[in-house]
């Protein structure tokens, strides 16, 4: 049996799969996320391991001897900073915090996208960990010059379990200061960033093993053979082998606190305009990939802030079916937005309300909303090249029929809904099959035990419809943009 931890957003999921794909048992436990400051988002590595605990525990009872291997997935982009004694110095800063306008400014404009792109394939954005860095660095001072190790979310979780300071290609990609092309640490950034290479994780593939589970932890779980501990990857990366998506030009999207509409590539391919990150895989082969903050997220700050209600089976019940065509429009710049538009300063609306609306229409505004901000990265990827004839979805709103035929409708391509939609914890599942020597690769494993459930064809009024309205949809941003310094 073989464990996935994707340690998300909201909480940290947790599966047993046995070599066949069968998901035998799981759980989700969650952990607070606090915001000390408009556009800050924080949480505490402790929670993290803690609540990892306390899932561990639970899906491996009854099934202690038959555990083999464990790997993981995380939210990328996070800074966990540990000192001499390895006591984490500050929160970890997440990849959806906004708070570093100023550092990827400096980044973007004194170093220079253009050395940025030659060192990383990349250009700063407030997400990425680099400029988490530099603010601490220029905000911190004090507990900057502590810093003994930096590693990301999921690189923790490692630690914790197994002891080794560890992180993999995907993971680390998204660092901004690895040098994706060569495969090693950019010597560049490190000095921009006054960082050493001593201080940063040892970088392994996805699907190789580090190490094995510690004792203290085995013991804890009542665990007595040798477990196999794999590096794992970034979320998006190990969410795309949750689905398959893991041969060239294969494209999947991810409807979770982020989305992400993500393509597998097999060279490495930079966009120039620097609206999609560009990153190695989990599978040894490369991906590119637009992300918006907010897709799932905005859902959850409509219904449980705004509505306090956590029922999102009722949610889609009241959308409004039949208003396609109507005046209402919502952008979903909620923590400001990154593709395509790249601008923290960036905030939400509803636009184009009339006297009829009711409840049910902004719900579905909401929804299109969302929709129409991924489409805007899915025509990116098409523009640079790569035809996108069906995508699979997956994420918590990937559950929603409505919102599949909604995305075929937008995007005017087949839609796939996976039989088994674990998500990245069902990748990590598979790469520790596959660090475990199990199968032989991840395409091997993907394609033995995963299978397409429904497909959701394109209906032609809508598409036309739609159509219409995201060239509206396009124009709003551009429009508004010069009030947002001013509010
Ligand atoms: C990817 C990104 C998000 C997080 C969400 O670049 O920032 O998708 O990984 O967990």
């Amino acid at each position: 049996m073989f464990i996935g931890i994707d340690l998300g957003t909201t909480g940290v999921k947790i599966i047993l799969v046995n070599a066949s794909g069968d998901v035998i048992a799981k759980t989700t436990e969650s952990y607070p996320l606090s915001m000390p400051k408009p556009l800050w988002t924080e949480q505490n590595p402790e929670d993290w391991y803690n609540q990892t605990i306390k899932g561990l525990k639970k899906v491996v009872k009854g099934y202690e001897k038959d555990i083999e291997a464990i790997s993981f997935s995380g939210q990328m982009h996070g800074l966990v900073i540990l000192d001499n004694n390895d006591h984490v110095i500050r929160p970890a800063l997440l990849w959806n915090d906004q708070r570093t306008t100023q550092e990827v400014r400096y980044l973007n404009e004194t170093i220079g996208t253009d050395v940025l792109q030659q060192e990383t394939g990349n250009i700063a954005l407030t997400g990425l960990t680099a400029p988490k860095l530099l603010w601490v660095k220029n905000n911190e001072p004090a507990l900057f010059q502590k810093i003994k190790k930096i590693m990301l979310p999921k690189d923790y979780l490692l630690y914790r379990l197994s002891g080794v300071f560890a992180t993999d290609v995907s993971d680390i990609s998204g660092s901004l200061f690895f040098d994706i092309k060569n495969k090693r640490y950019s010597q560049t950034m490190l000095d921009v960033l006054n960082i050493k290479e001593t201080q940063l994780p040892t970088v392994f593939e996805s699907y190789e093993k580090v190490g094995h589970l510690l004792e203290e932890v085995k013991n804890i779980l009542q665990i007595h053979q040798p477990v196999k501990v794999i590096a794992g990857g970034g979320d998006q990366a190990v969410g795309a082998i949750g689905v398959g998506t893991v041969s060239p030009g294969k494209s999947s999207m991810s409807l979770g606190t982020s989305g992400v509409v993500y393509v597998a590539t097999n060279k490495f391919q930079v966009d120039t305009q620097s609206h999609l990150q560009s990153y190695r895989d989990s599978t040894g082969h490369y991906l590119m990939m637009g992300v918006i903050l907010n897709a799932a997220g905005s859902l959850k700050w409509w219904n449980e802030k705004i509505f306090k209600e956590h029922d999102y089976d009722k949610f889609f019940e009241e959308l409004n079916y039949t208003s396609i065509a109507d005046s209402l429009y919502f952008l979903p710049y909620l923590s400001g937005e990154r593709a395509p538009i790249n601008d923290s300063t960036a905030k939400g609306m509803f636009f184009g309300l009339q006297a009829h609306h009711e409840k049910g229409h902004m719900h579905r505004a909401l929804v299109e909303g969302i929709t129409y901000a991924l489409k805007e990265s899915f025509d990116l990827i098409q523009n640079l090249g790569t035809q996108i004839v069906n995508i699979r979805i997956t994420g918590g709103g990937a559950k929603s029929a409505i919102w599949a035929q909604m995305i075929a409708d937008v995007m005017n391509v087949d839609v796939e809904v996976m039989s088994i939609d674990e998500g990245p914890a069902l990748g990590a599942a598979i790469l520790a099959m596959v660090g475990n020597g199990t199968y032989p690769s991840v395409s091997v494993t993907c394609e033995k035990l995963l299978q397409v459930k429904e497909t959701f064809y394109p209906i032609k009024d809508n598409v036309a419809l739609y159509e219409k309205k995201y060239n509206v949809y396009k124009k709003l941003y551009e429009t508004v943009k010069p009030l947002y310094n001013i509010i």
